[in-house]
């Protein structure tokens, strides 16, 4: 049987607890399919960090290289710097594999409630291509004369043609195959070299889709239109920052970090791809079963597209759309008083 084999980093707070539900799912999908997941679990967390030193062991990287997929929880955790554990495991992840888009649906599924008011499921239904690869996560920069009254700190933004062009064509073969505008979302007005050279890129292979319908808006008024209309994005492509911010926007707009998936793709194979919620570890319901498992398994439906089983993907995502519509089986932060497990299990016997 085609077996797949799934590093699992459960990392910190409600990542482990998370991703126990979405491997439920998994499994009953691969039943499904026949197919298997194998998992391997890794204990690489704040945790780990406090008792070795590290966040990984040092040949972390080439462990994870031979899995076909990394399965995320999140990263983060009070008593460990956020640079510190960020750097260490989750950024240095999408860097060393090259897992240069970040796709992030933002869509309203049936049965979640957004905050905006007339709001109907056709009116929110974007997919956000955010570039993960360098741009302000770069991670170049210096910290001057450090606790001197001259200290200063300079974080470098490096954007590169190979970098943004590639991301940028990515959202246009999407657009393309989906009959959907592409936007691009920057700041050329402010940031005078990286914005500007961004926008030239978009523009350049713009031309190269004259089928495909673009527009253009700064960071700023997007963020407004993302409230007031959000109807008018489809695939949208931004930076790493901006798009870091804008999905939590999107999430927001859209039923709430407890809902909001994320694939982090090298989409040429080279490495293993990563799929993990946009939520982070959530210190303030850990451990307490309050934590809603359906972005974890939205992600998990991702990695199932990945494999080439988006009817199996689909499959997830209408079990989602089932058990919110139904509203028997919901976390707290839905308005429901099922712990994460129950809800998981719900959506698990939905997948048939
Ligand atoms: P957070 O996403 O962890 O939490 C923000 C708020 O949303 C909290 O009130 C939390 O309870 C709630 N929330 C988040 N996910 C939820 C879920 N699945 N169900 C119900 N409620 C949920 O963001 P934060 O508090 O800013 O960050 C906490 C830690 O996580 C920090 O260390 C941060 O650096 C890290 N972080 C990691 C990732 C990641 O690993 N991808 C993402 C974001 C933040
Ligand atoms: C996310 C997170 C990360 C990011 C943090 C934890 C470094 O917020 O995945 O959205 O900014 O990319
Ligand atoms: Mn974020």
């Amino acid at each position: 049987m085609k077996t797949y084999r799934i590093a699992v980093i459960g990392g910190d707070g409600i990542g482990p607890e998370v991703l126990a539900e979405g491997i439920k799912v998994l499994d009953k999908a691969a039943a499904l399919g026949g197919f298997a997941f194998e998992y391997t679990y890794f204990p690489w967390s704040c945790r780990y960090y406090l008792e070795t030193g590290r966040m990984m062991p040092e040949d972390g990287i080439e462990t994870l290289s031979k899995f076909d997929a990394i399965y995320l929880g999140a990263v983060g955790y009070p008593g460990v710097p956020d640079h510190v554990s960020l750097w260490g495991l989750l950024l240095e992840i999408r860097h060393a594999f090259d897992q240069y888009v970040n796709l992030r649906p933002v869509k309203l599924l049936k049965g979640a409630d957004s905050p905006l008011k007339d709001v109907k499921p056709e009116d929110i239904d974007m997919i956000v291509i955010r570039e993960n690869s360098e741009g302000e996560y770069a991670g170049a920069g210096e910290w001057l004369f450090k606790d001197t009254p001259q200290e200063l700190a300079l974080q470098t933004g490096v954007f590169s043609r190979k970098g943004c062009e590639r991301v940028i064509r990515y959202a246009f073969e999407l657009g393309r195959k989906e009959h959907k505008s592409v936007t691009s979302i920057s700041k050329g007005n402010a940031l005078n070299y990286s914005m500007v050279f961004w926008d030239k890129i978009f523009n350049e292979v713009a031309a190269e889709y004259p089928d495909v319908p673009t527009q253009h808006f700064l960071v700023d008024a997007a963020s407004m239109f993302f409230v007031k209309d959000p109807k008018r994005f489809q695939v949208v492509v931004t930076s790493n920052l901006f798009g870091d911010i804008l999905t939590d926007l999107g999430a927001a707009i859209s039923g709430g970090l407890g809902l909001a998936a994320g694939a982090n793709l090298n989409p040429e194979g080279t490495y293993p791809s990563m799929f993990e919620p946009v939520h982070g570890s959530a210190p303030d319901i850990a451990g307490q079963g309050l934590a809603d498992p359906l972005a974890a398994i939205w992600s998990a439906s991702q990695m199932l597209d990945h494999f080439g089983y988006p009817e199996l993907g689909k499959k997830v995502l209408d079990a989602i759309e089932t058990v919110l519509t139904e509203a028997t089986v919901l976390t707290p932060d839905l308005g429901g008083t099922a712990t994460t497990s129950q809800l998981g299990d719900r959506v698990a016997e939905l997948v048939k």
